[in-house]
Formats: C-alpha cells, sequence, structure tokens
C-alpha cells in the first residue's frame, strides 16, 4: 500500500520566539504539497506559541516523560504536551538515549505515555559508528525495535526513525542500499510482529538529510519520510526537502 510521505523538523535545542516567523514560512510553502505531512518539533518553550500561530499545523515535542504528572523536576508529560497543541512527540532520540541514559524500556514506557494521552509517535533507533563499521548495525538496530516499541498501538499512530548516530550533523549519510537495507529489515521485523499492520507503519530517515540528499534517500525502498536536524531550523533548507518528498509522492 502506498505510505504518505512524512518530513519531519527536529528543531533540537534551537529556536526562541524570533524562530516563529521561520515556522510560519515552512508550513505556507508547505500547504501546496498536499500528498506530504509535514511536521516541526520546537524546544517546548515554542510548542504552545506555534501551535497557536498556525492551526493545522502539526506541532510536536521532542521528548516526554513516561508519568503523567509528579515531582520530576524539568520534566514535560505527554498530557501537557497536548494541552500546549502538541499532537506528535518523539521519542527514544539518540541524543536523550546516549546523553541523558535512556533505555529501551524508558523510551517504551514514553511512548506507552504519549499513545495513551492521544499523541502520535516518532520513536528513533539507530547504531553508533563503531557498531555499523563491525557489520553489526541490523541487529542492534533491531533489538532497539523489539525492546522499545509499545506492546500493541494503531499503524498509524507510532512511525519509526532509522538515525544512524554517526550520520547525525555530521553531513555523512550511508549508501542508499545500506538505508534499504535497514529500513528492509526493520519492516520485516515489524510485519513478524504486527503481521499487515507493518505495511502501514511509517519509518522514517533521519540523519544530514539535506535539498541535496533528500530524493536520493526519500526516493529509496521502504523510506516513508524524513526526519531533519540542521536542515529544518529555516524555510530556505527545510522546504526544498518538502519539495523532494512531494515530487517524489506525484
Ligand atoms: P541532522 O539532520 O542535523 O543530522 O539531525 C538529524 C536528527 O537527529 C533529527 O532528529
Amino acid at each position: 500500500m502506498a505510505r504518505r510521505k512524512y518530513v519531519v523538523g527536529n528543531w533540537k535545542m534551537n529556536g526562541g520566539s524570533a524562530a516563529i516567523g521561520e515556522a510560519e514560512a515552512i508550513f505556507a510553502a508547505a500547504a501546496p504539497h498536499t500528498s506530504v505531512d509535514v511536521a516541526i518539533c520546537p524546544p517546548f518553550t515554542l510548542i504552545g506559541t506555534l501551535a497557536a500561530a498556525l492551526p493545522g499545523a502539526t506541532i510536536g515535542g521532542q521528548d516526554c516523560h513516561h508519568a503523567a504528572s509528579g515531582a520530576f523536576t524539568g520534566s514535560v508529560a505527554a498530557p501537557m504536551l497536548v494541552d500546549a497543541g502538541a499532537t506528535l512527540v518523539i521519542v527514544g532520540h539518540s541524543e536523550r538515549r546516549d546523553g541523558c541514559g535512556e533505555t529501551d524500556a524508558d523510551v517504551q514506557a514514553k511512548a506507552e505515555a504519549a499513545l495513551g494521552a492521544g499523541l502520535t509517535v516518532i520513536l528513533c533507533v539507530g547504531e553508533p559508528r563503531a557498531v555499523r563499521e563491525s557489520g553489526g548495525a541490523i541487529d542492534h538496530v533491531l533489538a532497539q525495535v523489539a525492546g522499545s516499541l509499545p506492546a500493541a498501538f494503531a499503524a498509524n499512530r507510532l512511525a519509526i526513525a532509522y538515525e544512524p548516530i554517526w550520520a547525525i550533523g555530521t553531513g555523512l549519510v550511508p549508501t542508499v542500499a545500506d538505508v534499504e537495507a535497514m529500513h528492509g529489515a526493520i519492516r520485516a521485523a515489524l510485519a513478524t510482529r504486527f503481521g499487515g499492520a507493518a505495511q502501514e507503519m511509517r519509518i522514517l530517515y533521519g540523519g544530514s538529510v539535506n535539498g541535496e540528499n533528500a530524493a536520493e534517500l526519500l526516493g529509496a525502498r521502504d523510506v516513508d519520510g524524513a526526519l531533519v536536524g540542521g536542515a529544518s531550523l529555516t524555510a530556505g533548507k527545510f522546504v526544498p526537502i518538502i519539495a523532494a518528498a512531494a515530487e517524489l509522492a506525484g
């Protein structure tokens, strides 16, 4: 079945009120590309502002806590994201798995909390450089998928993002053959676990996607979209990626 292309900007810890105009420009330019789903995940501080300024736009968080409320200083709960106007959240980004010590079990709990709060989820997986070089990338990523996916969910509520850690922010990208091998392996694992629903789940690629390489990466087999960091911060860099997705969607 045809899966709609999904292009998501992860602004990471970038952007304040000065970036509102950039988000407006991105969604204005994306609007004619009706064959592509577009979302921006700004810092928590901008979610409410962007959701209010851009009704109908998909705005997401970059993380959430697994609990709905409580004594967790500095954390943000999934229902709070919903309250602020988010409809989506990223969980399990490598900058949280590695930087904040999040385990597969933590990521699974966050994904379950997010789905329970009514959010859709982008669940990130990806291998470090040493694992890629040792030939263990597919096993590593499939173990993350097995350990961090919730037990049950609707196929249209959760997407997986394959982000090789060594490709994030480095300008390095895997070969198309390696991307297809990884996405195919993830799809096969999903099919084993969830049957036909695996054909409906979107698997995004992330890591140094830009306007030049987007068509090739987004055109690869089993690549249903892109999770974009640096090149999502400005309309000038992000819109060509959205346009490349639209071109492929036809
Ligand atoms: P870059 O696009 O900056 O490499 O970041 C990718 C990423 O981590 C998106 O979540």
